[in-house]
């Protein structure tokens, strides 16, 4: 028996896995439904040209990508936004704005599979394309927090760390950083959360910075909050910019979910203002969560700015979150009725009642090869029957049929009439 045929870090999606991934689905479709979100989805497969330009390095590092038979470089989707910008821009002119749309689509990232990472997910998407106004994120970021709530948890669970780009790069601009250093700087401050101070400091040594570059570093590592002075003496786009989305923030009443923090800065090159990551409260796995603006995607398409902002929301950390807290219901397997027959004289017209009852919407199963009635009950049992309906030659020949109900045991006669209606 060959047993290694398995590609390393896929899942295989048993009916089990599948329920649980199915409610959450459910949770995150209703939830981007009530704030008026239409569902869309794209390829799996784009061009390798598509996230070159869009993504960024971190991204293209991760992607599987191929040349197919005609010779074309693609790959496989390993995140939905490129290939929003790009069905936008085809329709951006003559639809309704913003556009609010959301997606649940399956994505590929050669990552080394890890606790909360593996090379393909689920992750569920939403964007708001066309709206610059700050309310546009907080509501994002609403929708972010519902959903998780609708799942069961609560802000002892997680929170929602968020910063603003444009903050970040007004901050370092007067410190006349070349650009390949402030990149470095950006990966230092992402890390900063992560690693100990000694590490940190051991990176910006690494870096050829003047001491007054330096001091801007941990400068800027000690805004603590939106309320410091070294935070409000900014007065910069986006330091206004996150005042106002905060101030949103409250209004939504979501205060007690949302954070600043300054070292939010993420790994996708396409961000431009607002960004957010939501983590556990622990902080012991990877983020659940990433968004923000990226008002400058959509320009190499459309040739103009459109602002747009929208999160990815990955199903396997979330799914361990809920696992560990008991917050995915209880696998099991359960049918609305199982038919039994004393003979295959009554097949025929135990399979029209079959049929009527899954018109009705019911979930109905009887065995392919008749066994004794004692047998079919055990197999009724064993499927989480609620009820049995019994043919035996006598009731069915007085149009009747026997009706047992497996949670109180009582039995009952049935007109036949009842269930087929033709
Ligand atoms: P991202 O931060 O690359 O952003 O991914 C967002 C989320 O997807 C992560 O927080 C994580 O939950 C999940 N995720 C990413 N990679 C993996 C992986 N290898 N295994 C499991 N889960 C993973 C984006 O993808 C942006 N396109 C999100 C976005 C939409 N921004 C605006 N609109």
């Amino acid at each position: 028996m060959r047993d290694n045929l398995n590609v390393k870090g896929m899942r295989d999606y048993y009916p089990e896995l599948m329920a649980k991934l199915n409610h959450i689905f459910n949770v995150w479709r209703k939830t981007a439904l009530a704030y008026g979100f239409e569902e869309y989805d794209g390829p799996i497969l784009e061009t390798l040209e598509l996230y070159r330009l869009k993504s960024g390095d971190e991204i293209v590092k991760q992607l599987y990508n191929f040349t197919d038979k005609g010779g074309r470089e693609l790959a496989l989707r390993p995140e939905l936004t490129p290939t929003l910008a790009r069905m936008v821009s085809k329709v951006y002119n003559e639809i309704q704005k913003p556009i609010k749309w959301f997606s649940i689509p399956r994505c590929l990232r050669y990552e080394k599979p890890q606790k909360g990472r593996l090379r393909e997910f689920f992750q569920f998407n939403i964007d708001i394309i066309g709206e610059k106004d700050e309310l546009a994120d907080a509501e994002v970021i609403a929708v972010a927090v519902d959903s998780l709530k609708n799942l069961g948890l609560t802000a002892n669970d997680f929170i929602v760390k968020i910063n603003n780009r444009d903050f970040v790069s007004s901050f370092f601009n007067r410190y006349n950083i070349d650009e390949k250093n402030i990149f470095k700087i950006y990966k230092i401050i992402d890390n900063a959360r992560k690693v100990p101070q000694s590490v940190t400091d051991e990176a910006i040594r690494s870096l050829s910075l003047n001491s007054e570059q330096i001091d801007g570093v941990y400068k800027y590592l000690s805004i603590r909050s939106i309320d410091d002075d070294s935070f409000l003496n900014e007065n910069s786009e986006g330091s206004n910019s996150l005042l106002r989305l905060f101030e949103m923030i409250g209004k939504m009443g979501l205060e007690n979910y949302c954070i600043f923090d300054p070292t939010i800065v993420r790994g996708l090159d396409y961000y431009t203002g607002t960004v957010f990551e939501i983590y556990d409260r622990s902080e012991k796995m990877r983020a659940i969560c990433g968004g923000g603006r990226y008002n400058r995607l959509l320009q190499e398409f459309l040739g103009k700015e459109v602002p747009a902002c929208g999160f990815g929301m990955g199903d396997v950390v979330l799914g361990e979150i809920l696992d560990s807290k008991g917050l995915l219901p209880p696998y099991s397997k359960s049918i609305d009725y199982f038919l039994a027959r004393i003979s295959d004289e009554e097949l025929g017209i135990m399979l029209r009642v079959a049929s009527a009852l899954r018109r009705d919407g019911k979930r109905v199963e009887y065995v392919y090869r008749n066994q004794p009635v004692k047998k079919q009950m055990a197999k009724a049992s064993k499927l989480g029957a609620r009820y049995v309906l019994i043919f035996g030659p006598d009731e069915v020949r007085n149009g009747m049929v026997k009706l047992k109900d497996m949670e109180t045991g009582e039995e009952t006669l049935k007109e036949l009439s009842e269930y087929v209606r033709d």
